[in-house]
């Protein structure tokens, strides 16, 4: 896994987003996965501001976000429907036809995740997939735990996770405790993989990261098995190396 060691939570953010402006302008259909959550929120301004300022365009640009929570209808403020379109997607030129994120919000979960796996292998694969970490190691909504193996699925959140993740629900109780996310094998499948990670908070799970065993007791620890991985980190996540 190649490092990048950047300033701050903004380096991290211009780094990541030239990065992807390099992928999508040198791929003639190019297919990213996204995260949502706090980290790569200033990477989605900065590809907002390139875009308005004609230095990209995302209309051959297909995504898959990694994960949704059980539950919530798409509007729901804290959907990762919502959130996509808040922070990215009603500001750019992307067809939402080709902007996708598992649908949380229907009765048969388990065929979602069979199509939403089933589209993503149609578009050949993720080009490059934009991860954050979760303290516990969780890559997507892959707790602990979840085998190497795993396909598009259903999740019982970690208590840690939904604990977390309260901050941006009223209470711990309003935080869903399912959700459908992208396996760990599928992920592996993206053909190239940038990790952001920003803060102390993060230090020691990017330590175990870099440094631990691989096992599934840490999901993100199976990325040291890929061949094309970089890390994008600032020198607060980097303090415990
Ligand atoms: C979000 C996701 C999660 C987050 C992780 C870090 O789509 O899949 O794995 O990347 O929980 O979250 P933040 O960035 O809020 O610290």
């Amino acid at each position: 896994m190649n490092v990048l060691k950047v300033k701050n939570y903004d380096e991290m953010s211009e780094k990541a987003c030239s990065i992807l402006l390099d992928k999508i302008n040198s791929v003639p259909h190019p297919v990213l996965g996204l995260a949502t959550g706090s980290t790569p929120e200033g990477l989605y301004k900065k590809l907002i501001e390139e875009y308005r300022s004609g230095e990209v365009s995302f209309k051959d640009t297909t995504t898959f976000n990694l994960d949704e929570y059980i539950g919530l209808s798409m509007d729901h403020p804290n959907s990762y429907h919502h959130y996509m379109k808040d922070h990215l997607f009603q500001h750019i030129d992307i067809d939402m036809e080709k902007a996708h994120v598992p649908n949380g919000d229907v009765t048969d979960v388990q065929s979602e995740c069979k199509d939403y796996e089933k589209i993503i292998h149609e578009n050949g694969n993720i080009d490059i997939q934009i991860l954050g970490i979760g303290t516990n190691g969780h890559i997507g909504f892959n707790e602990p735990g979840t085998p190497f193996t795993s396909r598009t699925h259903i999740v019982n959140l970690a208590e840690s996770t939904r604990q977390a993740n309260a901050r941006f629900f009223g209470s711990i109780e309003d935080v869903p405790t399912r959700a459908i996310t992208m396996g760990i094998e599928t992920i592996r499948e993206s053909k190239e993989i940038i990790v952001l990670v920003s803060g102390e908070k993060k230090a020691e799970a990017l330590s175990r990261f870099i440094n631990g065993d691989v096992s599934e007791s840490f999901p993100a620890s199976i990325l040291q098995k890929h061949n094309n991985v970089t890390i994008v980190a600032d020198e607060a996540a980097l303090s415990k190396l």
